[in-house]
């Protein structure tokens, strides 16, 4: 191999970029170009929309790549049942399965709703069950997972906070009825099945008032 700075130097950040691009596995330029047929629902700025007392859209915009590409890998085999979903991942191949989860995942986080109605009390069990967990019963933190401020943790544990209220208290429901189970080691089925509907709303509510992850 030549030794040439010059050469070294275009090597060495080829290298990275290189990097950067399989952790994403995607293209956000092309993403972009898919995401016109996500827009609809889950807004230009990937906030999403809480829908009370309806099927909320849950924010995308600065999750994880590879979680994102998970769940729609998941939707579009049917471990995961969304027939709300399914007829716009059936449009997408594995490649644009990757740039639109790279486009999502570099946009910035924003707020969420569905938490501004909840009492003072159910706040303060959502942040007990977020931040400590209850050993009574045998529920773990939140964020033992799902990572310092519940901001999420690398590919597997997704962000939660300033997530929609609707759509986080939707999910757990869906896990502890056993129509959501495509997550690893049922560790979040576990969890879910240990809380009551109370719980629930609470940790979902809390979790909403939270600010979006600094990115
Ligand atoms: C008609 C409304 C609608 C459209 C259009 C739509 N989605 Fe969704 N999406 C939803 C709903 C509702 C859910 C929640 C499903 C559930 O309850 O499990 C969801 C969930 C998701 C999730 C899982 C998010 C998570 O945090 O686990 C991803 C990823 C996603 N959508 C990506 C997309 C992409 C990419 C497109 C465009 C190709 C798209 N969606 C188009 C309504 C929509
Ligand atoms: C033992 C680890 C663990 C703990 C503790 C945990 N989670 Fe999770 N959670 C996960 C994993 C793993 C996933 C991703 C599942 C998948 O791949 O679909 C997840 C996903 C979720 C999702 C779906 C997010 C989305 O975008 O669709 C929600 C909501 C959630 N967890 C809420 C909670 C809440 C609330 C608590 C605390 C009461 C909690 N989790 C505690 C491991 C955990």
């Amino acid at each position: 191999m030549k030794k040439r700075p010059g050469a070294l130097l275009t090597l060495g950040l080829a290298a990275s970029v290189g990097i950067a691009q399989a952790a994403s596995a995607g293209d956000p330029q092309k993403g972009a170009e898919v995401a016109n047929l996500c827009v609809a629902c889950h807004q230009a700025d990937g906030s999403g929309m809480n829908i009370a007392g309806g099927e909320s859209w849950p924010r995308l915009a600065g999750l994880d790549a590879n979680y994102l590409a998970k769940q729609l890998h998941d939707i579009k085999s049917g471990v995961r049942q969304s027939p709300t979903m399914m007829p716009f991942v059936a449009m997408l191949d594995d490649q644009k399965i990757a740039d639109v989860s790279a486009y999502y995942s570099q946009m910035p986080a924003t707020p969420a709703k569905g938490g501004e109605q909840a009492t003072d009390a159910a706040l303060k069990r959502g942040q007990q069950l977020a931040e400590q967990g209850d050993w009574s019963d045998y529920i773990v933190s939140c964020k033992s997972c799902h990572g310092p401020g519940n901001h999420g943790a690398g590919g597997n544990f997704p962000g939660i906070a300033s997530q929609h209220a609707g759509y986080i208290e939707a999910q757990l429901k869906a896990w502890k009825a056993g129509t959501r189970k495509n997550d690893p080691q049922d560790l979040m089925g576990s969890i879910a099945r240990r809380m009551s509907d109370d719980d629930i709303h609470a940790v979902a509510a809390w979790l909403a008032t939270q600010s979006p992850a600094a990115r």
